[in-house]
């Protein structure tokens, strides 16, 4: 029997990233040895003492309910790292701590966008952005990019009555690339004149290999219109604790706060002692990891510019390659979601279509795999790129 969804269910697609990963995942299951470059998570282990701070919460009964916007000391310590390493002044009031970096963004879209209004997304974007927009009932409007870069022009060309927000990401997900301080200080200067607010979702911040992050929220005049997201997923290798968080205008946390009461509450109050530990504690783990994600970036890049058919822009940062693949389109392979599952069924390589971002001429790869799984992924998509085209 069919059941009669909701407008708002029909209009959610479901995830190209997690549906690709559930697919390797099981062929997986079946014996079938997929090497996966779809998942958007770090593959190391979340360091011993962020793990050691859980354990000790949960022997310390710290098993309760806490505030829905977080508890203080996490408000606190967010609010200290936002000021001294991103130049992002707030107080703990302006932090809201929730269920992954995916919850700040969906509560404060929520808090802010009323149907009908638009919201700018530069593409290629990542994939939860328009549904979060469609499902708060606003209207994505897509946003072209040069060079997979977003410029002031770009997007005070699509600047009208309605818009309300604008949607960055930096480092990106799925390009990898990076704005530089211009940009972004030229991006700034529309919103500005404009009143356009601004959610910057900054959550690749510690997986930078060339060039510097900027938050937006710390230029001269923005504070009152930028709401950073961030969150320790990326960072410290946490995408199973959900912790992330929002920062920004105090009504606005206020209100993303408010929705979270009727939602889910407070964020895990275990996940909420760990994600304290990781903020104050050592860094040197997040050096280490990204230490060896530069390793694997610049080996994959190297395979992939050698690679028939397929063209790459060096990403900067994230842990993803997005390839220009549309040289191997033809009438049996029209496009990337064609793409992807011919190398999975093919070559057993997992990739995430570009199509899910936006970007059709192109396909996804996430480099968090090891040096040994990247290599063996690379030699099945070059030879099978060899066998099946001839003439390239
Ligand atoms: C660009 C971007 N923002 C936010 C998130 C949310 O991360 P999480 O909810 O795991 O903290 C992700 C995760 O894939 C992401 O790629």
């Amino acid at each position: 029997m069919e059941h009669k969804l909701s407008d708002r269910a029909m209009l959610v697609k479901p995830s190209a990233t997690l549906a690709i990963t559930a697919k390797a995942k099981a062929m997986k299951a079946q014996g079938i040895d997929v090497i996966g470059f779809g998942a958007g998570e770090p593959d190391f282990d979340t360091p011993r003492h962020i793990k050691d701070a859980a354990k000790a919460a949960i022997d310390a009964g710290f098993t309760k309910y806490t505030p829905t916007p977080g508890i203080p000391e996490l408000r606190a310590a967010i609010a200290e790292k936002l000021g001294r390493e991103n130049g992002v002044n707030v107080t703990p009031e302006q932090v809201i701590v929730t269920a992954g970096g995916k919850q700040a963004l969906y509560n404060t879209i929520l808090a802010l966008v009323n149907p009908k209004d638009q919201v700018l997304i530069p593409e290629p974007y990542w994939v939860s952005y328009v549904e979060m927009v469609n499902l708060a009932g606003g209207k994505p409007v897509i946003v072209k990019t040069t060079g997979f870069r977003p410029t002031a022009q770009k997007i005070l060309a699509k600047i009208n009555n309605k818009t309300k927000l604008l949607i960055l990401c930096t480092a990106s997900n799925p390009t990898g690339m990076l704005l530089t301080r211009d940009d972004i200080e030229a991006i700034a200067a529309v919103c500005k004149e404009k009143g356009i607010y601004v959610i910057s979702d900054e959550i690749y911040e510690k997986l930078i290999y060339e060039g510097e992050h900027c938050s937006m929220a710390s230029l001269p005049g923005m504070q009152d219109l930028v709401i950073t997201i961030n969150g320790v997923s990326k960072a410290y290798s946490m995408t199973g604790w959900r912790i992330g968080y929002a920062a920004g205008p105090k009504d606005i946390i206020s209100a993303a706060s408010r929705i979270q009461d009727h939602s889910t509450s407070g964020a895990n109050s275990i996940a909420q002692k760990a994600a304290l530990a990781a903020i104050t504690g050592p860094q040197d783990e997040v050096a280490r990891m990204k230490h060896e994600f530069k390793i694997r970036r610049d080996l994959i890049c190297e395979r992939l510019n050698r690679m028939r058919g397929v063209s790459i822009k060096k990403p900067q940062g994230a842990f993803y390659v997005f390839p220009n693949v549309s040289k191997l389109f033809n009438q049996k392979i029209p496009d990337s979601n064609a793409l992807a599952a011919a190398l999975l069924e093919e070559a057993k390589v997992a990739v995430v279509p570009g199509a899910a971002f936006g970007a059709d001429k192109y396909i996804r790869m996430s480099y968090a795999l090891s040096v040994e799984n990247i290599i063996k992924g690379m030699d099945r998509m070059d030879e099978w790129i060899k066998k099946s085209y001839r003439t390239l």
